[in-house]
């Protein structure tokens, strides 16, 4: 057993984006984007009472689509706390809601037997000891302050103390998804990495930690996983000639956080698609839902999560524990495979028999995975055409999504 086991099993998680933002309707970055008079932001925590917040839906939505990890925004680069900080005063405690989000989420998502993981804005665009071209300041006016030695130290130790409080009174934390070192920051360790892993290894030594902590080439780049953004690698990732962890994190529409305006939600294929792609290149796919500022999940994602639900009732094999495949797929289609089982997943309805690489004479039998149907193998016509060791199969009545399950022999 190692620590990472259950991540690999795993292969789906929920990225959840939830802040003051989403009471703006705009985005996580509205912040910084929207032109907001001074201090009319903060003020949004005045309002911030989300009646209609019900964890245990959110839990059972995730559960049921496939999801066996979530992972959850305690802080975005705001600056404002979804956890009841001991070190500010901006937080979701000192909101008309008043009770900590963070501690109900965990609870409850753990109550269901998901895995718990933290996201963390390394960035604090509030933060005095903070400077940064992509922050508001210098978005807004192009102007950039100068923070003093003692503001940055400030701003550093607030956050080794929110990762410290995070990791300390919320019981087993899985997973870290730190976010971002900045293009402009490249070059600086200035979020200081070993600082901040050796205590977070102290607190919680069998967490894993993404890649975001630092993007300095010339540091050891070693992190536990690796985090590619609303895009599908195409092969499994690699860091210093060696296979490594890695997760696509993904938006549902064109936003993480929730925007009002963005109905732009993608397919049910395009998501499938998305998740046997990582899969098949040894990879998990960590899907975003932004629930609105009353603490509603948008109904489309709703939709989506259950058509996933759907799906994975009849296809979670192909997914949980599968990986890569040692046979190249036909044309229009995924593999994934699991020991001695390969998945092939059907992107659209096929145009008609499949010619599948290098299977002739290795396969015991194959399924349609939804009922179980046979699908016939295909020696008797247009055998002249083949390839050297390609098989004919004839999947009828299959349509896209579907999933043929290809049973090798021992
Ligand atoms: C990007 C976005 C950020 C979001 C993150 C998720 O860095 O700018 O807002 O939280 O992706 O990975």
């Amino acid at each position: 057993m190692s620590k990472s086991d259950w991540f690999v099993d795993a292969r789906f998680g929920m990225f959840i984006h939830w802040g003051l933002y989403s009471l703006a309707g705009k985005g996580e970055w509205s912040y910084a984007r929207d032109s907001w008079k001074a201090g009319q932001y903060e003020k949004l925590m005045k309002k911030f009472n989300p009646l209609a917040f019900d964890p245990a839906l959110w839990a059972r939505l995730a559960k049921a689509a496939g999801m066996k990890y979530v992972v959850f925004t305690t802080r975005h680069h705001d600056g404002f706390c979804m956890f009841d900080s001991h070190f500010s005063d901006y937080k979701i405690t000192n909101t008309p809601f008043g009770k900590d989000v963070t501690r109900m989420l965990v609870e409850t998502f753990r109550d269901q037997g998901l895995r718990i993981g933290f996201y963390h804005s390394l960035p604090d665009w509030t933060h005095p000891g903070y400077a940064d071209k992509e922050s508001p300041e210098f978005m807004r006016h192009g102007e950039l302050h100068k923070p003093t030695d003692a503001e940055y130290q400030d701003f550093i130790n607030l956050l080794y103390h929110h990762l410290e409080q995070l990791l300390t009174e919320y019981g087993r934390i899985d997973l870290l998804f730190l976010d971002y070192t900045s293009k402009y920051k490249a070059n600086e360790d200035y979020f200081q990495r070993d600082r901040q892993l050796s205590m977070i290894y102290k607190l919680q030594p069998d967490i894993l930690v993404n890649d975001r902590l630092s993007f300095n080439k010339e540091q050891v780049r070693d992190f536990d996983y690796y985090t590619p953004e609303i895009c599908i690698p195409n092969q499994p990732q690699m860091v210093k000639g060696k296979p490594v962890l890695w997760e696509t994190c993904a938006t549902m529409n064109n936003h993480w956080g929730y925007c009002k305006g963005d109905k732009n939600f993608k397919s049910l294929e395009t998501l499938l698609c998305g998740l046997t792609g990582c899969v098949s290149r040894n990879g998990n796919l960590l899907l975003n839902v932004g629930p609105d500022g009353n603490g509603c999940i948008p109904q489309t994602s709703i939709h989506r999560l259950q058509d996933l639900a759907a799906w994975m009732k009849m296809n979670s094999e192909s997914i949980h524990g599968a990986g890569k495949a040692d046979y190249p797929p036909p044309h229009g289609t995924i593999f994934t495979q699991k020991g001695n089982d390969l998945f092939l997943h059907l992107l659209q309805a096929p145009l008609g028999d499949i010619i599948l690489p290098q299977l002739r004479d290795k396969v015991e039998k194959i399924t349609l995975l939804r009922n179980g149907a046979d699908i016939p193998m295909i020696t008797h016509w247009g055998f002249e055409l083949l390839q050297d060791n390609e098989l004919r199969i004839r999947p009828c009545g299959t349509k896209a999504g579907d999933v043929l399950k290809i049973t090798l022999k021992r």
